[in-house]
Order: C-alpha cells, then structure tokens, then sequence
C-alpha cells in the first residue's frame, strides 16, 4: 500500500533509537508532505511528495490529504482480562469513599477476583475481545496484558491463558505479565507466607513451563505486598528469566521503585507519589517510569511527576492501565491528552512516551513504536486536522479515521 500526500508523517525516529531519555524526549522528528510505502506488513520506505514512487498499477494507493499518520499507540499497562465491570464502586468513589476504603470494604481487586474465579476461559476471552477492539480502534497497535484477578494458581493460569488466545486472535504484539502478587486472597490474609509461598513454589515455575509470562509483576505498596515481599517473588521470577514490571509508589512513597531499580525492572508503573529520591533513582536507570494519567483522573490521587522525571533525565512512557477498579478506560487519546493536560508534558514529550518509550516499556522498540523503514506498520491515519497538537487538544474526541495494522486496514 502507498499511502500519499500525508501532511506530516510523525515519529520518523532514526531506526536505532529505542527510547527517548530526558530532555530527548521533545524531539519529535516530522516529515511534512509525506509519502509512505508499506509491504509484506512492515514499513518499506518513506519520502518527501516531491519523490513520490509512481505507482502505477503495483499498489493500492490511499491519498491522505491534510492527514497526519502517526505510529499506533504502543500501551505497556493494562488489566483488560476481567470478568465484570466495577460500576457499583463507582456510586461509592462519587460519595467520596477512596480507592483504599472501597477496598476495604470489600470492592476492589478481591471482589474482581471472586468474580473471575468464576468466569470461563471463554467468557473472559469474549469479553477482553470486545475491550482490546475498541482500543484497535481508538489506536492501539501493541499492549501488555496482566493477570492478578485469579489470586489462585488456577484461575491465575486461566487469565494468562485467555492473554494467550488474545495474542493468537489479534494482529498485534502482545506481552504478558504475571501479577499474582496484585492483593492476598481472604484465605491468606494472615499467612503471606502461604500466599508468597505458592507463587514461589507453585505458579511462577509451572507459569515458565507452560510459557505463558513475559514478566513478574506486583502490587508493592502498603496494605499490599512490602518491599520484602516483593523481593522474594522477583528474585524468585528472575531465576526463569522473567522481568519486573512493577506497580509502585501509586498511594505512598515506598521504596517501590528503587526496589525496581536493584532488580533491573523494565519499568516502574504508577509513581503518583514521588520525592527527590525516587528522581534520583530513576535519573541514571534504564527502567522505564510508566506514568498512568487516566487513573489518577479516575481515582482522585495526585498526577505523577512527569516534568520532575524528564529534568532529572528519566525515560518517561505513557500507558492506560486500563482495569475495573481504578480506570476503566484504555483510550491511549485520552491519555496523551491527560499528558499534556495535567502532567503538563508538550504534545512532542506525550506522544514519543505514549509510543516509541511505550515500546521499550514492553521490550518492542525493534517492531514499533515509531516510523522507520522495516518496523511493523502498524499506524493510525487521523482526519484532516491543522496541526499535531489537535490531536490531544481535541481530547475525549477521537480524530483516528483509519486504523492500519501490519500493513492492512483494520475492520473488526
Ligand atoms: O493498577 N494498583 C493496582 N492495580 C490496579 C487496580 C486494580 C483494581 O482496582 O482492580 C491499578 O490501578
Ligand atoms: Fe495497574
């Protein structure tokens, strides 16, 4: 397919650069009056009009006048394997109850989970089919997927496996993680021993036979699992080479992060609470600092840090986090808006975190995340809008008109 006169082509990123780090992160190389050349489901080549390949008959041809092609949105943390959605915490959360008393009062992530375990592999295949469509098709061309509502070593390899089908029926990357270590089942409210115990000894090593993880991921917070706790299942996790992917710092600082830091985590995710140690930390390390607007917006703590992070030389990504409890929503537009809008990163900073270091966040930067020749093409073409900044000016609206993945238009 040649997609022409495209009035700027975005993220045409040198091939070899795989995150933006710091400052790096406003550099957003355009091409204006563009032309973009895709085959055998990758990105061929690209140039200025005045260049143009004649096409002749040799390609369907698709004139993207006054349009922007973007890279699709690349969203490295979601929970979009559940089992019923959480709209009777909602009425609560207006009354003013927050994230932890819900919680306590017996919402929150057990009451997914007691709903999961009763779910089908089926049912919960059907229903993450119709999330992960609508967010194909407000933009999203490659995800991560966690467990952490099984809670049992069953219904905790359920989900994972319903993350495999996933992977196999859609046309986009997909990366797994295992969070058993999300919240302690009732029966082990007093025994985290047990709990950790089994994760140890039973799931995390049949999880790596059956390959069904990419990475180890926990909840590390006060009331959740302590920094101890995570260590073991890290350290554990580590010896069937799966990763960490962390939850951290989203209601206290706890050392979460630099916890992630010592065990090389591919990224630290949350970080709405932040001080100038965490900076520190993150200021040297590769570990990717995840922020996840959408659920500070949905859940009322504060917004992360992100222009203290981008000082202190951290590589920022953007995700949705998209789950019942705390952000029931994985429209990547709406974060990128968030971004700018509360986070008060520039257009530039928000789209490259939301992208090209979402890519790196799930260890992708070689397939997408950007516009470069061999890289999947994987692309969102917008309407006619007058400039890039539309796009998370205009938020809660979408200005995606086509959706191309590996190469093809997507119809559902
Ligand atoms: O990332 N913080 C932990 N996990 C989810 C919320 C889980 C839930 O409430 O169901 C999150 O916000
Ligand atoms: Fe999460």
């Amino acid at each position: 397919m040649l997609i022409t006169n495209i009035k700027a082509l975005v993220g045409v990123h040198p091939k070899e650069t795989s995150f933006l780090r710091g400052s790096k992160l406003n550099q957003l190389p355009v091409l204006e009056n563009a032309w973009l050349l895709l085959e055998n489901g990758l990105i061929k080549d690209f140039g200025p009009m005045e260049s143009v390949p004649s096409s002749g008959a040799k390609f369907e041809t698709l004139n993207a006048k006054g349009r922007f092609v973007f890279p699709s949105w690349c969203d490295s943390h979601t929970h979009i394997v559940f089992a019923a959605p959480r709209e009777e915490e909602f009425a609560l959360k207006i009354a003013g109850k927050t994230y932890e008393e819900i919680a306590a009062a017996g919402g929150g992530i057990l009451n997914s989970a007691n709903k999961l375990q009763q779910a089908t592999e089926d049912e919960l295949f059907e229903s993450a089919s119709v999330r992960l469509s609508d967010m194909i098709k407000q933009g999203t061309g490659a995800l991560e997927i966690k467990s952490g509502y099984g809670l049992t070593v069953e219904s905790e390899l359920k989900m994972l496996r319903v993350i495999q089908r996933l992977k196999a029926a859609f046309p986009i990357p997909i990366k797994a993680s295992l969070l058993a270590a999300h919240a302690y089942p009732a029966e082990f409210k007093e025994n985290h021993k047990g709990y950790i115990d089994l994760i140890i000894n039973e799931l995390i090593p049949q999880v790596a036979h059956e390959n069904l993880a990419d990475y180890i991921d926990a909840f590390c917070e006060k009331g959740f699992f302590s920094l101890e706790e995570t260590a073991l299942i890290l350290e554990a996790a580590a010896k069937y080479g799966l990763k960490p992917k962390i939850h951290a710092n989203q209601l206290s600082v706890s050392g979460a992060v630099q916890l992630g830091v010592k065990h090389q985590a591919i990224s630290v995710d949350h970080l709405e609470e932040t001080d100038e140690e965490v900076l520190t930390a993150l200021s040297k390390s590769n570990t990717i600092a995840t922020l996840l607007p959408s659920c500070s917006f949905y859940i009322n703590i504060p917004f992360a840090n992100a222009k203290g992070l981008i000082e202190h030389n951290a590589i920022v990504a953007l995700a949705s986090d998209y789950n019942p409890g705390s952000t029931p929503s994985g429209n990547m537009n709406f974060v990128v808006s968030l971004g700018c809008i509360k986070l008060k990163m520039t257009p530039e900073q928000a789209i490259n975190a939301a992208t090209i270091n979402g890519a790196a966040a799930m260890e992708l930067s070689e397939q997408v995340g950007s516009i470069a020749i061999g890289k999947k093409a994987n692309l969102m073409i917008t309407r006619p809008m007058t400039s890039l900044a539309y796009l998370p000016y205009s938020f809660g609206q979408s200005q995606i008109e086509t959706v191309i993945l590996n190469g093809k238009i997507y119809h559902d």
